[in-house]
């Protein structure tokens, strides 16, 4: 294509990722130069662990519906949010599949909390649990889960505020020490969204769970997940938010905040988070971040949102989780004449 180039090196400071750096004359070009390379592209996304870092991509921010196109580069379903019944005010005005993370009006999304303190005794960014908090893959509560998200930094705070922190979970299942790859293998979390009522603080707290429908129940996911393009098994957990507390976090296990399950995902979570499997992606502004929720953990992390506007743009894609789920019906799908949150309408 004239005047368009992309080329791959490994992410600076990074045990995993690759960066691809994109020079296209317009939104159009970088479009066009995506689908072109598809295959090479989501073939670079794979053979770096799951992480991409895509710079020179700015001119998207005037351009929501291209990051859906490009989006597809990743996988055939990219979600509507609209179909997911998602708030409107946390989804883009003209393109519902374009989910907004922001400080501003009229999302209103808060950043997670100012850690103290704020670096660990050496001077370091803490990226370990339970020091660093809010681990997750998306979407874990469903099954079939996603493949991969895709964030957009539209407007960014500095980058040493608010980055976006990925954990790379084949390198830390390979990291285990035999006898608890043995313990693990075989099992089953069971993933909740926080707003159910069966975090640790809600079971401790003794709240009565809410009733749920069909659609609504926790989901098994196994612990270790076979990622189905490179065949590699990888650690598949989250944090205590988005795990059923109540009768897990894990199958078969003493359940509860306390019990067996709960001890070894925070043990797990603990060895996946060690400062050699993660990736601290500090923000530029027109950075566009891939990752593969098949076999990475991430996190969110605090800025100072009285002083910094932020907006990101998200995109979920779907369709390619494993063998696994084949042949799965959607668990999040209500059946006819419910609403997806039915009974949660105080969440
Ligand atoms: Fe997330």
């Amino acid at each position: 294509m004239t005047g368009s180039s992309l080329t791959f090196r490994p992410l600076e400071a990074a045990p995993f990722g690759v960066l691809a750096e994109i020079e296209a004359g317009d939104v159009d070009a970088a479009v066009a130069l995506f689908l072109q390379a598809a295959d090479e592209i989501s073939g670079a996304l794979h053979a770096a662990g799951g992480l991409m870092v895509v710079r020179g991509l700015s001119a998207l921010r005037d351009a929501p519906r291209a990051l859906v196109t490009i989006s597809q580069v990743f996988g055939p379903d990219v979600e509507n949010y609209r179909e997911t019944l998602t708030a409107e005010r946390f989804f883009h005005e003209e393109v519902a599949e374009v989910l907004v993370l922001s400080n501003m009006p009229p999302c209103n999304h808060p950043p997670p909390p100012r850690p103290e303190p704020l670096l660990d005794e050496e001077g370091r960014f803490p990226v370990q649990f339970p020091q660093r908090a809010n681990w997750h893959t998306d979407q874990s509560y469903r099954r079939p889960p996603p493949d991969v998200t895709l964030l957009f930094g539209v407007t960014v705070p500095p980058a040493d505020q608010g980055q976006t922190l990925f954990a790379d979970c084949t390198a830390a299942l390979e990291a285990l020490a035999p006898e608890v790859r043995a313990e693990i293998e075989g099992l089953s979390g069971l993933h909740a969204p926080s707003w159910i009522g069966r975090r640790p603080q809600d079971v401790r707290g003794g709240i009565a769970p809410k009733p749920l429908l069909a659609h609504q129940l926790p989901q098994r996911q196994p612990l270790v997940r076979v990622h189905p393009v490179t065949g590699k098994p990888a650690l598949y957990i989250c944090e205590e938010a988005q795990m059923d507390h109540l009768e897990g976090p894990i199958e078969g296990l003493e359940p509860g905040p306390d019990g067996a399950g709960a001890r070894l995902v925070r043990r797990l979570l603990a060895h996946a988070t060690r400062r050699e499997f993660v990736y601290v992606h500090g923000w530029r502004q027109g950075d566009l971040v891939i990752g593969d929720n098949r076999c990475l953990l991430h996190a969110a992390s605090w800025f100072d949102a009285d002083k910094h506007p932020r907006l990101m743009w998200r995109t979920t894609v779907s369709g390619h989780p494993g063998a696994e789920y084949a042949g799965e019906a959607k668990s999040w799908v209500p059946e006819e004449g419910y609403a997806p949150m039915q009974g949660m309408e105080d969440a």
